[in-house]
């Protein structure tokens, strides 16, 4: 049995199997239940005490050999086989990558910032929870003004702080720091405690513009704004209408003429001496103009539609329609 085992050991060094199905052979010759171990195995039982030590040795030295060799071309089948099937179908559709889009929103407010920067105005972005100071009494809010009152304004349990009602706080956060001349223009989230309706919502966004030089002048104002209406809207009818703000004097506030409506766009007016006495800027000196906006507003008009709920459902349906727009 020594001999045979020491035979079949040198064949076994020169073995080369070339394919799974050679393999199977293998297996059933070797360690099948009849193969060449077993019928070693059954034989060892009669062999003497004497030799069964070193008879034994070398049988399982033998099996290890056998089973590391089966192992090894086994894995290299099984590796071979992956392999294979992962380039077998060229045809097989590949992973789907899901590209997103902008969101409307983000692109009515991209191009609004586009033709602002186009005469001079850099975006200057400040905090969506305020304080007292830069939301209302810095902008000359009287103290018993309504929008400080628990139906319009988020205040925040426990402390002095609030969700800002517009962006009108990043004029006097730029104001306290910079020097004139200034032109900002800053885009942001606003809060208000409103019912949400198909017109109305307690989060939007707004952009603020703000321009401070010497000698700026309400035709500056005018100017100005034209020149955002004709390039964002191209030609169109608008007017002014004299308003009112706590922060600019004289205030007004334009309209468009949209779908025979006259919409109401866009807040301005001259920043009222107050505001520039309260962050120390000399108001013989210098002079300026502020205009807010509505994004949601404009991107209803520009899309035709008539709910402001649609752009924050993220409803895919409704959102995959602006793939095409960035
Ligand atoms: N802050 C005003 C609003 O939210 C808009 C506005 C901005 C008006 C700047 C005048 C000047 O309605």
């Amino acid at each position: 049995m020594l001999k045979k085992i020491k035979n079949l050991n040198k064949k076994l060094s020169k073995i080369n199997i070339n394919s799974a199905s050679e393999l199977e052979i293998f297996r059933i010759k070797y360690l099948g239940k009849k193969g060449i171990l077993n019928s070693f195995f059954k034989e060892f039982k009669y062999i003497n005490n004497y030799e069964k030590q070193n008879i034994g040795l070398s049988l399982n030295t033998f099996k290890k050999n056998i089973k590391n060799i089966f192992l090894y071309y086994k894995n290299f089948f099984l590796k071979k086989k992956n392999i294979n099937n992962n380039i077998e179908d060229l045809t097989k559709p590949g992973n789907k990558k899901y590209l997103g889009s902008r969101h409307p929103i983000s692109i009515i407010k991209n191009r609004i910032i586009n033709i602002f920067n186009k005469i001079g105005f850099k975006i200057c972005e400040g905090p969506e929870i305020e304080d007292d100071w830069y939301n209302f009494t810095a902008l000359n809010f009287p103290y018993n003004h309504p929008a400080r009152e628990m139906q319009d304004t988020f205040f925040i349990k426990k402390s002095s702080k609030l969700l800002r009602t517009h962006t009108s706080s990043v004029q006097i956060r730029y104001l306290e720091k910079n020097k004139p001349p200034i032109r900002i223009i800053s885009p942001g989230r606003v809060y208000r405690n409103e019912n949400i309706s198909s017109y109305s919502h307690c989060m939007f966004h707004q952009i603020e513009g703000l321009y401070l030089d010497k000698k700026v002048s309400f035709k500056d104002l005018k100017n100005t704004i034209n020149f955002f209406i004709k390039n964002f809207f191209g030609k169109s009818i608008t007017r002014l209408r004299p308003s009112y703000f706590p922060f600019t004097e004289p205030s007004a506030e334009l309209d468009i003429l949209w779908n025979n409506k006259w919409l109401e766009i866009i807040g301005c007016g001259m920043v009222d001496p107050i505001v520039l006495k309260n962050v120390n800027i000399d108001p013989d000196l210098y002079s300026g103009f502020a205009f807010g906006m509505g994004i949601e507003r404009i991107s209803l008009m520009i899309y035709h539609l008539n709910d402001i709920r649609f752009f924050f459902e993220n409803d895919l349906r409704f959102l995959e329609q602006f793939k095409k727009e960035f």
